[in-house]
């Protein structure tokens, strides 16, 4: 879906669609909600956590495998340890070692999904994987076997590591800028406000890209069909001319527009359940666990990718 032009790109994106509206996503609130204290239920008495490990990570990986039906029992490999390659986006080539590396992930995650498909087709749910599946089956077959494993694969890595990441870097942003961490404890309904701009101060995907498919000027610039164009949404996000004190984080700004997840008919289709995760997650953090300390806030250990900005690890304390 990511990398189609239409018309391809319109019947993938439309299989899809209908799970990420704003009312369908609103309706996960009660169970997104559930997840959050299930988590920060078995952290809070520790006094301590890697907020990514423990936290930020769990959470969308659970909200996509349920969305996806991927059983419980299956869930430990992507809960803990598992990590998407975000080499293999970035605009920079990468070394044999690596690209070794992103060919096996993608192997591995292929074997996992044809028995994911293999278990759907015989117990079809209530899930994402069964419909696409019940689509595929359909006698005009509008779904290819290889559209079928990018697709399922895309949603799962798109539905988590970007917005582990928005909790990561976010959380970092507020306590850097305590005023504001401050002002969210004492008002927690200001967290669907807080995402926008902590999606705008620290934009977890940085960079998006085209290929022109005509001739185009666009502030002056000649772009020739066929050219590609990186488009960086973290620099747009901090655009002097759109916003004023643009460097500086504050929770409470308004008519806040991050470019965080693109534009166009490519637009984040997750963008409403990861404002959503984002909104319930950091309003649960700002009431539990209210004194939180951070470690390592000058010297925070970022990930050397460029398309994705994520935190290795974070340190929290309470
Ligand atoms: C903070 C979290 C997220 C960020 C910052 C983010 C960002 C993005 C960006 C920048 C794009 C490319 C847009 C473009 O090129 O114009 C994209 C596409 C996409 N995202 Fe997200 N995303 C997030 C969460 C999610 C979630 C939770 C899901 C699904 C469960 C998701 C699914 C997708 C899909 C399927 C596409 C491809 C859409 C298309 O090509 O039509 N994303 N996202």
């Amino acid at each position: 879906m990511l990398l189609r032009d239409p018309p391809d790109h319109t019947r993938l994106r439309g299989l899809v669609a209908k799970a990420f509206t704003a009312r369908r996503v609103e309706e996960m609130r009660p169970q997104i909600e559930k997840i959050v204290d299930g988590l920060l239920d078995a952290l809070a008495s520790r006094g301590k956590m890697d907020v990514i490990e423990d936290f930020s990570h769990k959470l969308p990986v659970i909200v996509i495998c349920d969305m996806l039906g991927i059983p419980e029992e299956d869930r430990e490999q992507f809960l803990s340890g598992y990590r998407v390659s975000g080499r293999a986006i970035d605009p920079t080539p990468m070394t044999k070692a690596e690209l070794d590396q992103v060919n096996a992930n993608i192997l591995a995650g292929r074997a996992y999904f044809a028995k994911l498909f293999e278990r759907r087709r015989k117990e079809p749910g209530d899930d994402l994987t069964s419909a696409l599946l019940q689509v595929q089956d359909e006698k005009d077959g509008r779904l290819s076997e290889d559209e079928l494993f990018a697709n399922i694969s895309l949603l799962f890595a798109a539905g988590h590591e970007t917005t582990s990441n928005l909790i990561g870097n976010g959380l970092l942003a507020l306590h850097r800028n305590p005023d504001q961490w401050d002002k969210l404890v004492a008002d927690p309904s200001l967290a669907a406000s807080a995402v926008e701009e902590l999606l705008r101060y620290d934009s977890s995907v940085q960079l998006t890209s085209r290929k022109a498919s005509v001739d185009v000027e666009i502030g002056g610039q000649q772009i020739k069909r066929g050219d590609e164009v990186i488009c960086l949404l973290g620099a747009g996000n901090r655009d002097p001319e759109a916003y004023e004190n643009a460097e500086k984080l504050d929770i409470t700004r308004k008519n806040v527009r991050p470019l965080s997840f693109g534009g166009g008919i490519h637009t984040c289709l997750g963008a409403q359940l990861a404002r959503l995760e984002g909104e319930i997650a950091f309003r649960a953090l700002a009431t539990r666990l209210p004194n939180m300390r951070l470690a390592d806030m000058d010297n925070p250990q970022w990930k050397p990718t460029i398309t994705l900005r994520r935190l290795e690890h974070l340190m929290a304390a309470w």
